[in-house]
């Protein structure tokens, strides 16, 4: 399972990834309007910070096909070779998908909120869906389960595709998909802090410092010994 950062800003995506083991960072029109720069700018930017061989996801701003085949050419020639092209799961998205994979474009079918979204998207050859976990929790749906569904649809026929579920608010949502076993899930900052933010296991570290420190001399540290 791939572990991605749903951001664009560069302080905290290097910061997480100083701490987690990720794979990769996914970002969004909205994602990148945040950040407030030349968008082009920015996307280079975190390319350059991730390197090449980390996975990157980024999104077309367009409705129709041709437009969005455009951009998708232009964006991996800018990119590089594990650049996602993120494209929404419309009626003109899925052609767009069709005609990109055949070109050898790696496609990743966004704004899922059904799974019949996700059947279509997996079909048109979309190598990674993207169901919105919250957003549909937020509809008075169960993201989990929709994303269970298209999990289900991947395995029955057999499609070369993945889930990356995004849009989490929570750890819960998180360990679901985990348990589940999906292909990847992309995170904001906040639920990553959530993942491990728990004062029973800074108490758990303090101790082992604080006992551990009577063995040594004032100042030193257990690498001074070793
Ligand atoms: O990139 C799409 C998805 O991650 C949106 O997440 O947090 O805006 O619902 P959110």
């Amino acid at each position: 399972m791939k572990l991605l950062i749903d951001h664009a800003n560069l302080t905290d995506i290097k910061g997480l990834i100083e701490l987690f083991p990720i794979d990769g960072v996914t970002t969004n029109p909205t994602i990148l309007a945040k950040e407030g720069e030349n968008p082009k700018e920015r996307l280079i930017s975190i390319r350059k910070l991730i390197g090449p061989d980390m996975d990157l996801h980024c999104q077309v701003v367009a409705t129709k096909k041709e437009e969005m085949m455009a951009q998708a050419r232009k964006l991996v020639d800018m990119l590089g070779k594990n650049t996602y092209i993120k494209i929404p799961s419309s009626g003109e998205g899925f052609k767009a998908m069709e005609e990109l994979a055949k070109e050898g474009i790696k496609i990743t079918a966004t704004g899922i909120y059904s799974p019949l979204q996700g059947f279509l998207a997996a079909k048109a050859g979309a190598k990674y869906l993207a169901p919105y976990v919250n957003r549909i929790d937020n509809l008075g749906y169960d993201g989990l389960a929709v994303t269970k569904k298209i999990q289900n649809i991947i395995e029955a026929n057999d499609f070369g595709t993945e889930i990356l579920a995004a849009s989490f608010k929570n750890s819960n949502q998180v360990l679901d998909l985990v348990e589940r076993g999906v292909g990847a899930l992309t995170l904001g900052p906040d639920v990553f802090s959530g993942l491990v933010n728990d004062r029973n296991v800074d108490f758990a570290i303090g101790n082992f410092e604080d006992d551990f420190r009577s063995l040594l001399e004032e100042g030193q540290t257990f690498l001074d010994i070793l």
